[in-house]
This record gives structure tokens, C-alpha cells and sequence, in this order.
């Protein structure tokens, strides 16, 4: 239905996207962004304004949906970083490999059909370097919530235009090339639990030659 997915969903998620709890873990991991950054799945743009002006030098603020584009507009206003929109899927990043310092995904790889194919190419524009800083939802390890999860699937993913909450986010990110660095988890704000099993955190790519023997 494209009038719900370019005005009702964008909405939706500016409205029930950002509370308090969430907003506080944003506040903590958006500003370790540092460089040439591309988030993927921008939706309305709340992340901008955490952003460190200082240490990010350009975002490239990948999103599919132009009804989502609308309202992030606002949100790049309140900010001096230079961000530069890109209107397509995360299965098709238009950069360089090895170009971005960092990439920032927040409650977008739940969504992304071909979500390892987009992870694959996170990897291929990241500098060895570089940074993958991620805040998703997703698989709770707890077998009842489970059992939530696997029944409720079919509600958010109509709502929110494909949602997953039955994604092992971290062992994606970790089969597509990355090493997590650090993470934390919780159950986070006043959604069924079945919706708001949350990791985040940071991940680095693997060292390309790291099987090689260096004899
Ligand atoms: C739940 S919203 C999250 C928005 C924002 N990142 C946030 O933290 O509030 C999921 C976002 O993923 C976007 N999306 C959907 N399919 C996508 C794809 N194939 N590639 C990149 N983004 C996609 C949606 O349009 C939407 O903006």
C-alpha cells in the first residue's frame, strides 16, 4: 500500500521511534561516529542531531523510502554535519570499498529483505579500520518471549513495512565478515517485551588475511 508506506509508516516511526530509553542509548552510541559515515535506513532522522559536528566529517544518510527522506530533511536542519541523502536500498550502497570510517544502523537491519546481503556491503565500503556502531531488536534469548515472537511476527511486520523481530542480529553482523567489539542488551521501552529485545554496540571487520600463515 504506498500511501501507508510513504505517509503513515514514516509517521508512525517518528512517532513511536525515539523514546526516552531509546533516545538515551542514541544519546551514547551515535556521537563514537567519527568520519566519513554512512547510516543505512535513516527513516526521520533522529539521529542526526547526536552526531559529534566535530569528529564526523560527512553522512552519507542512506533510505529507501522518500516519505521518510521528507521528514529526515527536517532533522539534518538541526545540525551543521553535512549529510547527503541516498535514496536506495541497503542491498545496493553506492560507495567505494574502503571509503567510510564508520557505519551506523539503528532499527534498520530488523527490516532490510536482503539483510546479509546489505551487511556484505557494509563490510566491502568499510575501511579495515572502520566501524560498524549498530542498535537493533530482535531474537530474545529467553525461549517464552520467543514463543511471543514467532506468534506476534506477522503485527509489526505489517505495521512497520517488514519488520523482523525474530532476527539473531548479532550473529548476522558476526557471519558477514565482523568481530563484535563490545555490546550490550536489554529489553527497552513500554512495548511487549516480544518487540523490544535490544542489542547495541560496536563491530569491527575481520583482518582479510588473518587465515593466511605469514611464513
Ligand atoms: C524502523 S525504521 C528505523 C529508522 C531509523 N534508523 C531509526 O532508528 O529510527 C527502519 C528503516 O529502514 C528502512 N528500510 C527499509 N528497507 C530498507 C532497505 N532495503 N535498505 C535500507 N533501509 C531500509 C525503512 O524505510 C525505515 O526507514
Amino acid at each position: 500500500m504506498p500511501f501507508y508506506r510513504d505517509h503513515i509508516y514514516p509517521q508512525l516511526v517518528k512517532v513511536l521511534g525515539d523514546p526516552k530509553p531509546i533516545r538515551e542509548v542514541r544519546e551514547r552510541i551515535v556521537p563514537l561516529a567519527e568520519g566519513r559515515v554512512l547510516e543505512i535506513g535513516v527513516g526521520p532522522g533522529v539521529n542526526f542531531v547526536h552526531y559529534d559536528a566535530v569528529r564526523v566529517t560527512k553522512v552519507y544518510a542512506l533510505e529507501p523510502n522518500a516519505g521518510m527522506i521528507r521528514l529526515a530533511e527536517r532533522q539534518r536542519r538541526r545540525t551543521t554535519v553535512d549529510i547527503t541523502f541516498i535514496g536506495l536500498p541497503g542491498e545496493q550502497i553506492p560507495l567505494e570499498d574502503r571509503s567510510v570510517d564508520t557505519v551506523l544502523s539503528t532499527f534498520t537491519l530488523c527490516t532490510i529483505p536482503g539483510v546479509v546481503e546489505a551487511l556484505r556491503g557494509v563490510r566491502r565500503v568499510l575501511k579495515p579500520s572502520g566501524k560498524l556502531i549498530f542498535f537493533e531488536h530482535g531474537l530474545s534469548p529467553d525461549p517464552r518471549v520467543r514463543r511471543w515472537q514467532e506468534w506476534s511476527e506477522p503485527i509489526p511486520h505489517w505495521l512497520f513495512e517488514g519488520c523482523h523481530v525474530t532476527r539473531d542480529i548479532p550473529s548476522l553482523i558476526e557471519q558477514s565478515g565482523f568481530r563484535i567489539e563490545q555490546m550490550e542488551t536489554a529489553y527497552l521501552a513500554g512495548f511487549p517485551k516480544s518487540w523490544t529485545h535490544c542489542w547495541w554496540g560496536t563491530a569491527i571487520p575481520h583482518d582479510d588475511n588473518a587465515h593466511l600463515d605469514p611464513r
